[in-house]
């Protein structure tokens, strides 16, 4: 590629393994981020906000194509309808989204499901956003990050008695398994939906909860709640898992053991 590529969201869990792949891969790469960064190694930043427009047209201005892994719970759809207006005004880059598994198949209806699975809504919609934008665009839809698991196992621990859904499995996958897939699609052709990206295996909430106490040598008691709502019921149907693109290769153990390990090393275990 001649043009340089957008990366949104290149300083998140997941950018962050997407900009050195782009960057190996001889792309000349521009990171947007809402605070500004010293551009270095091969990598410009420029600031922008996808919730206001803010800098946006400057970030878009003259890519070839756009990776957008910027997000957050909410409002996904707003970032990427901005994100694509800007783009649409300076011709016609290759749009490469990341979206969850799942995101057609929850049922987000009510008060209830909104507050709890309101976030596959919002992937919905942004991914509506990225099909309808008339650019050329390719969508792929990724299971949980080990990080994630990871970060909500902790914030759970804190807790004296943990409440855990019952019913709510995961396949939690690595983050620089889903880059270097994101990788391969931006430098690729435009695919529209692309098949998912799973994690090796399926774990019941309890199970990750269980093996992280283990790893850090802590006992609480877990205590099984009933999530109420349709989007509750869909995900103990399995909707944000996709059992048959267990492609994924690193297992929750070995990304667990290797971070558990590094607490310790930091003395934060
Ligand atoms: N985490 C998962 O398990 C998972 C699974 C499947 C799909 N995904 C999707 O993958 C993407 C990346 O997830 P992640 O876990 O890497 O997220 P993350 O670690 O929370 O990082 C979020 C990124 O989004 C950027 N961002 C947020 N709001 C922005 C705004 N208004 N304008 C510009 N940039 C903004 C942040 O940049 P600055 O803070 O530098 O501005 C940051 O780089 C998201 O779209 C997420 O829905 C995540």
């Amino acid at each position: 590629m001649t043009s340089p590529i957008l990366l949104t969201g290149g300083t998140g869990t997941l950018g962050r393994f997407v900009a050195p792949l782009l960057r190996d891969a001889g792309c000349q790469l521009r990171v947007l981020s809402r605070r500004s960064h010293q551009s270095a190694d091969g990598v410009e930043f420029v600031t922008g906000d996808l919730a206001t427009g803010e800098g946006i047209a400057a970030a878009v201005d003259g890519v070839e194509a756009i990776v957008h892994c910027a997000g957050s719970s909410k409002g996904d759809e707003d970032k990427a309808r901005n994100l694509v207006r800007a783009a649409s005004r300076v011709g016609s880059p290759h749009l490469v989204y990341i979206s969850v598994v799942g995101a057609e198949r929850v049922p987000v209806v009510s008060g209830v499901d909104r507050a709890m699975f309101g976030y596959f809504a919002s992937k919905r919609a942004a991914e509506r956003v990225v099909a309808d934008s008339g650019l050329p665009w390719t969508t792929l839809r990724a299971t949980q990050f080990h990080d994630l698991m990871l970060t909500t196992a902790r914030q759970m621990a804190k807790l004296p008695v943990i409440p855990v859904p019952s019913g709510v499995r995961f396949q939690p996958i690595d983050a620089g398994e889903v880059a270097t897939r994101l990788m391969e699609l931006a430098l690729g052709e435009p695919s529209g939906i692309v098949p998912d990206l799973a994690g090796p295996r399926v774990y019941e909430m309890s199970e990750l909860l269980r093996s992280y106490l283990r790893a850090v040598h802590r006992r609480r008691p877990i205590v099984p709640v009933r999530l109420p709502g349709r989007a509750a019921r869909a995900i103990r149907d399995g909707a944000n898992l996709a059992p048959e693109r267990a492609v994924g290769d690193r297992t929750w153990e070995d990304f667990l053991a290797e971070h558990v390990r590094r607490d310790r090393s930091l003395g934060n275990a």
